[in-house]
């Protein structure tokens, strides 16, 4: 068997890890932890020790580690079919069949679901659809892309582009010019303390209208935002915002792009976070929860009013020149039907937001008070403390990395959570199958980390 000390040098010498800091770790600066097992919410690294993961990998493990239900139906399917594609109307009974259990949990008005592998190519697959969509309808100049400051849509040209945070654009030229943001729905770091949450909303409606008003209703053609800001600080939209964003894009004849990568299947506590705000999209994206990461799986769920447009489309232009080697592939198919029944079969939808809120509201009673907690926040089976004079809600300078100094010291407790991009954010997105007890343990943990770290 290889050492770790083989594996960590093979690491550095070969491995070109995403969103990592390339130097120091090829100098050995930064941990290269080798993960090897996990069962529940559990992982275990390959010095034998074990953690529990409050973030559920890239909250995409959402049934948890070594359901064997999964690896089963992986296997079997590879050992039929490893592979055959979906185009020209090619499908396998795997992929048919997702698409039918994916359409069933889908809200009203959703049409057909087009599989693709990640989160960000299905957002790539989205932005070629809304253009392809207006050029069908002859309005080419209604192109541009509204996302939020915060926002987090993949790390593509033009997903990266979406995202709206600082270090996915800085020196890669980006955001290309057809996307503009617009501020993030973020109450705690609202522009005057003394706002309510209705009086912040109708200020960002008013941003968002004053947006349109320049740049031209007949420039936009869609708006891009997930239910709850994920990667952006774990921020649910203050209390109307969806209804309200909703009115202004009707009136503009502007398309919603809900993305439900985080959010579907069953983070909220419901089973697309569509759903739990009342939205009304246009298109879905879907992606983590839809397999538990058990394969790489995405989807785009397009609705009915852009699907007849779409048809109209290859009609006038013949097929859709729009495809992936691996779209649908049938291993991920496989692992996503297994997946969606076992969340059926476990109520882990329920259990999500059950679970959810006892965690939240344990977390608050235990640290909620801390001087240096700001705020305390979450829907469904998210969570994030935001350390923040709890008083006045200053923040900390960036360069005391209080966040991460937390985060470190919870992990050195056998927790882990997230330190979220931009600001004192520890991020938290359990497996939705998380106890009660396993919620005491993170809390627990938490309450340890901040007095050991802030005193
Ligand atoms: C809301 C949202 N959209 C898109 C993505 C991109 O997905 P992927 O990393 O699979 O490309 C992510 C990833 O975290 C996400 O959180």
């Amino acid at each position: 068997m290889l050492t770790n000390d083989q594996l960590s040098s093979w690491d550095r010498e070969n491995f070109f890890h995403p969103s990592t800091h390339l130097a120091a770790h090829a100098r050995g600066e930064t941990s290269s932890r080798i993960i090897k097992g996990g069962e529940g919410v559990f992982i275990e690294d390959r010095d034998g020790k074990r953690f529990l993961d409050a973030f559920a990998g890239l909250y995409c493990v959402n049934v948890g580690y070594g359901r064997q239900e999964i690896a089963e139906a992986i296997a079997d399917q590879a050992r039929e079919l490893a592979y055959y594609h979906a185009y020209v109307g090619h499908g396998t009974e795997a992929s048919i069949t997702l698409s039918k259990m994916v359409m069933d949990r889908a809200p009203a008005g959703m049409s057909k679901v087009y599989f693709g592998l990640s989160g960000s190519d299905a957002n790539e697959t989205n932005i070629k659809l809304i253009w392809y969509y207006n050029n069908i309808l002859g309005r080419p100049e209604k192109k541009k892309i509204i996302s939020r400051w915060r926002g987090y849509h993949g790390s593509g040209l033009m997903t990266g582009s979406l995202t709206g945070l600082g270090v996915f654009h800085k020196k890669f030229d980006l955001p290309l010019t057809q996307v503009i943001h617009t501020d993030a729905p973020y109450y705690f770091r609202r522009p005057d303390r003394t706002m309510s949450e209705a009086q912040f909303t109708a200020h960002l409606v008013a941003e968002l209208e004053a947006l349109i008003e320049r740049e031209g209703a007949d420039t936009i053609a869609a708006f891009i935002g997930e239910p709850v800001l994920g990667t952006g600080g774990l921020v649910p939209p203050p209390a109307g915002y969806w209804d309200a964003v909703q009115e202004v894009l009707a009136k503009h004849d502007i398309l919603l792009v809900a993305d439900e990568v985080v959010t579907g299947f069953g983070r909220l506590g419901t089973m697309m976070g569509s759903d739990h705000y009342g939205m009304r999209p246009d298109i879905i994206t879907i992606a983590k929860g839809l397999t538990s990461a058990y394969a790489p799986l995405s989807g785009s769920i397009i609705g009915d009013k852009v699907w007849q447009v779409l048809m109209q489309g290859t009609d006038e232009n013949g097929p859709l020149g729009h495809g992936w080697t691996y779209s649908a592939h049938p291993i991920g198919a496989a692992a996503g039907i297994a997946n969606l029944e076992l969340i059926d079969r476990l109520g882990l939808v329920k259990n999500a937001g059950e679970v959810g809120s006892y965690f939240r509201a344990a977390l608050i009673d235990r640290i909620g008070n801390h001087p240096m907690v700001g705020d305390i926040r979450g829907e469904g089976m998210l969570a994030a403390v935001e350390f923040a004079d709890r008083d006045t809600g200053k923040l900390f300078d960036p360069n005391d990395k209080v966040g991460a100094r937390v985060v470190g010291a919870l992990l050195a407790e056998g927790v882990i959570a997230r330190a979220m991009p931009e600001g004192d954010i520890a991020g938290f997105a359990p497996p939705l199958c998380l106890t009660t007890q396993e919620a005491d343990q993170i809390v627990d943990a938490m309450g340890k980390a901040v007095t050991e770290t802030l005193g």
